[in-house]
């Protein structure tokens, strides 16, 4: 049961699909405060958990600190920080009483979660133009289909965005790019996608290619479809300003970029240097910024990932003049100002919220701040493309993942998690967001695997690896300047491949359990707690994960581990995928277990009277053999597996699941 309240005069961000009658009155749950922005208070039980809110630091349960809800483009993903690169404002109470809460308001947002006062749910707005919905269901898990009903069918890659992708930022030239697919074919170690990131652009300017570099791109391109390979080139948010580049041109001549207050086009500095915002809340210009992206899909381009769409703004004229000034002062004075303040104003220069209130959009001829709206930005910039996609190419599936999401923007497209470390903390930080994203629709994720900043040691990459074998967006992703984690840069490719293998023997598995998950609303990831509910021990854990609907997960996260402590909340099978290509299978028990896992191998647990689909390993997704599966698992056991080609879009024909039966 989903009840709607209307609070002023909120902005259409179309998070919703669901067509909800507002109810007058005050929801059953909380009391709301509304006189001075708004405020919704909630005095929880003291077991009560609190699941919620997508991309997001710390738990599964959010209870015991404060979150944002503000897009950020935030590298530092530590402890303390607050928001992320997305912004979902869905939760779930679970305990004394349980329901879902989803707010719908596109600027900042602060959940404070039992921080200030630790039974105290706060959730508040300096605005108070917002819709609030309270769902009521009988479990969690019935609420966060009922959410997921509400906001609409999430957006479905093709299968080869299932096979293994490998990025690096730096990757500059033809044969980086070949390095990298001579290494993988020679040592036999499966990839399906390379990602380009900024520098296969001329001067990072967006739907423009290298020509020095790439001669004759689409050749380029088709070459490496016929070695199975699908380059993914990256689009970022800011256009450059460069007269005579047509999208700048063209954008400045029909005024489809952000503004100033005075009308004139906003200016910030990203990769290229001094850029313009496309308005994407301005329906023809997101049409029009769409639209660019033929060029690329008529090269051959059959995936996209959307960059620095928060938007990242590394600095503004004006913020840079203002932080000259004060320099000058201190080089006219040198006790004029302490040098840890400067260094503050240095750092504030980047995204820096003053600048998120001088710029504008245009709402339907109307004038809106961008602070007002900002949550929406990278949402739109892919709802743009996803939308050009149907224009373009409507019987097919295109890849795109965005790095800044709002509710809504699921149907378009997944997300990968940003600039993450190659910190044990972060790989664990994955695991754990995993289930949140599912609940806000976000089925087509992945972090990047070995961590984006800082250096990557083997044993991480391996244990990472471990973890991405289970998720649906399996890319390996690094910061330029960063050691290098591509499988080749460490001793024993062998351990790298055996990995890699089990993703690609899994993948029946997890493309039809992301598949059905998807056309029924449901979760792909879901914490111990949704299925096992009455297990309270079940219901505290953190690091384990259910996978689909038959397998538990309970990757190693710690370095120089051999092993780990895993719940077991029932009996199951604890399947080992070895390194020789073999697969133990033993009995365990219900309980606390530990089980040793050697780096070079990958571990699952099948539920009781479950079993699950195996195939051969293969070097590429379309090389798949499903005549090769095999059930393993529960005797007598059945699995729906869902099938389909991949590419196109008949996705709720019947014929796409068969029925497997474990002999
Ligand atoms: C941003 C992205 C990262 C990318 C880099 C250069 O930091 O999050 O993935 O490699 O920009 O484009």
């Amino acid at each position: 049961m989903i009840s709607k309240y209307v609070f002023g005069d909120p902005i259409d961000t179309e998070a919703v699909v669901a067509d909800i009658e507002p109810e007058a009155g005050r929801p059953k749950f909380g009391s709301i405060d509304s006189t001075d922005g708004f405020r919704f208070t909630y005095t929880m039980g003291e077991d009560d958990i609190v699941y919620g809110l997508g991309e997001n630091v710390r738990g599964i349960n959010k209870r015991g600190y404060e979150y944002v809800s503000y897009c950020s483009d935030e590298p530092h993903q530590y402890e303390d920080v607050k928001s992320l690169y997305g912004a979902h404002n869905f939760i779930i109470v679970e305990g004394r009483d349980n329901f879902g809460l989803f707010i719908d308001y596109p600027s900042r947002l602060t959940f404070d979660i039992g921080f200030t006062d630790k039974d105290i749910l706060n959730i508040h707005t300096d605005g108070c133009d917002l819709v609030l919905y309270i769902i009521c269901g009988e479990s969690s898990y019935d609420i966060v289909k009922q959410f997921r009903r509400m906001i609409g069918r999430s957006y479905i890659a093709p299968k080869f965005a299932f096979g293994f992708g490998q990025s690096r930022w730096g990757y500059k030239t033809k044969e980086d790019f070949l390095e990298v697919v001579n290494h993988h074919r020679s040592a036999h170690v499966p990839l399906d996608m390379i990602y380009m990131d900024i520098d296969y652009m001329d001067n990072f300017k967006d739907f423009t290619v290298n020509g020095k570099e790439f001669e004759d791109f689409p050749s380029f391109v088709k070459d490496m479809k016929e070695n199975h390979i699908h380059l993914v080139p990256i689009i970022d948010a800011g256009v450059k300003v460069e007269k005579g580049y047509e999208v700048y041109e063209e954008g400045v001549e029909n005024g489809y970029f952000c503004k100033r207050e005075d009308g004139s086009d906003f200016v910030g500095t990203v990769w290229p240097g001094e850029t313009h915002f496309p308005d994407f809340l301005n329906p023809k210009a997101r049409e029009w910024f769409g639209d660019k992206y033929k060029v690329l899909i008529d090269a051959g381009i059959d995936g996209f990932w959307n960059d620095m769409n928060e938007p990242a703004i590394f600095h503004t004229p004006e913020g840079l003049d203002e932080i000259c000034d004060v320099m000058q002062e201190f080089i006219d004075d040198r006790n004029s100002h302490h040098v840890f303040e400067m260094t503050r104003m240095v750092t504030e220069l980047a995204n820096n919220p003053k600048d998120y209130r001088s710029m504008y959009h245009n709402i339907n001829g109307k004038m809106v701040c961008h602070d007002l709206v900002h949550n929406l930005y990278g949402y739109n910039m892919t709802r743009a493309a996803g939308e050009a996609f149907e224009r373009i190419c409507p019987g097919e599936r295109i890849l795109m993942f965005s790095r800044s999401s709002y509710v809504g923007m699921h149907r378009y497209a997944g997300i990968w998690t940003g600039d993450n470390l190659s910190f044990w903390s972060h790989l664990l930080m994955n695991l754990k967001m995993l289930p949140s994203l599912n609940m806000v629709g976000l089925m087509y994720t992945g972090a990047d695997i070995g961590g984006f900043g800082s250096n990557a040691s083997r044993d991480l990459v391996l244990r990472w690896l471990a973890l991405g074998v289970f998720t649906p967006l399996m890319r390996n992703h690094s910061a330029d300047g960063t050691r290098k984690q591509e499988f080749f840069r460490f001793e024993n490719e062998e351990d790298f491949r055996a990995v890699i293998n089990v993703r690609y023997r899994l993948l029946p598995y997890i493309y039809s359990e992301y598949m059905k998950a998807v056309l029924n609303d449901d979760m792909m990831f879901k914490p111990l707690g949704f299925v096992y509910g009455g297990d309270e021990i079940a219901k505290r854990i953190e690091d384990q994960l259910m996978v689909g609907d038959d397998i538990m997960i309970a990757p190693v996260y710690e370095q120089n581990a051999v092993g780990r402590v895993v719940y077991i909340p029932e009996n199951m099978k604890k399947v080992v995928f070895k390194a020789d290509g073999t697969v133990e299978i033993k009995d365990i028990t219900q309980g606390f277990n530990y089980v040793k896992l050697a780096l070079n191998e990958v571990m699952l647990f099948i539920r009781e009277g479950h079993c699950i689909p195996v195939g051969d390993a293969v070097e590429w997704v379309d090389d798949l053999d499903y005549s090769s599966i095999r059930m393993i698992g529960y005797p007598n056991a059945r699995y729906d597996l869902y099938n389909d080609d991949g590419i196109h879009k008949d996705y709720d024909n019947p014929n796409n699941i068969e029925t497997l039966v474990m002999e």
